[in-house]
């Protein structure tokens, strides 16, 4: 069964006042009991908001993580490290980590087996460049970063990941890909999926999309067939932004 998830990326935002300020907003709102909702902070946030959300439906996401276990890896925190402190969900391959920290898919691959194999769960990022989709591009460009990145993975493996599909445009730009551009996406990646996992896998793997999504147009995105929820920047940081999306479905 696929499921309905809005995950709110907070980037590096908010000290930890204005965090718990946030969080607080968000718990005391209604949020419908079919969404799973994410809340993704600096990783400094996690350890003290895994204790406020304990006792409720939200999730805990980390942005990123490393690959390794442990060891000499100054400034890294590692998939067990998250695990440890009851993080469930982890960002990976984030346009901004593979443009301004030379992330590539395959380098993403290692720390989607690591993710993996301590149980959490990736939600996988790709995306196309402006230049890309004007070049037509597009299509092959998100082939290869779902087959570099995901499928060496097998069925179950893959299963437990979600993915998230943002146009590198459309964040933070206030430029929202079209429902109609989001959904044929969207169906190109399951159908990717389908072609080397079967028709299963790829009917049951929930695919967000991301880039300016915001309450004025997530019911319209989220009704999409194929569309399963979001992934959520600038509006995560409003919480009744971000609560109205998580209800939009
Ligand atoms: P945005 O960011 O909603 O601010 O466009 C989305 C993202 O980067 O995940």
């Amino acid at each position: 069964m696929r499921q309905k998830i809005v995950a709110g990326n907070w980037k590096m935002n908010l000290d930890l006042n204005e965090g718990k300020e946030l969080l607080i907003n968000i718990l005391d709102s209604d949020i419908s009991d079919n969404t799973q909702c994410v809340i993704a902070p600096p990783y400094i946030h996690l350890s003290g908001f895994k204790q406020m959300l304990s006792h409720t439906k939200l999730s805990l996401g980390s942005q990123n993580c490393h690959q390794q276990d442990s060891g000499a890896y100054t400034g890294e925190v590692s998939a067990a490290m998250l695990k440890s402190v009851g993080v469930e969900y982890v960002i990976l391959g984030h346009s901004e980590r593979r443009e301004y920290f030379n992330e590539d898919s395959l380098g993403i691959s290692f720390k989607v087996n690591n993710v993996i194999k301590h149980g959490l769960r990736p939600i996988y990022c790709c995306g196309e460049t402006l230049t890309q989709r004007k070049e037509g591009e597009h299509f092959e460009t998100i082939r290869v970063q779902i087959k570099n990145g995901l499928f060496q993975l097998n069925e179950m493996e893959l299963l437990n990941c979600v993915i998230a599909y943002e146009p590198v445009w459309a964040i933070g730009t206030g430029e929202t890909a079209s429902p109609e551009q989001a959904q044929e996406i969207h169906a190109f990646i399951r159908k990717t999926i389908a072609q080397e996992y079967g028709d299963m896998v790829a009917d049951n793997i929930s695919i967000l999309y991301g880039g300016s999504v915001k309450p004025g147009n997530a019911v319209e995105l989220f009704n999409c067939p194929d569309i399963d929820g979001g992934l959520i920047g600038g509006a995560a940081l409003d919480a009744e932004s971000f609560v109205a999306i998580c209800n939009s479905f």
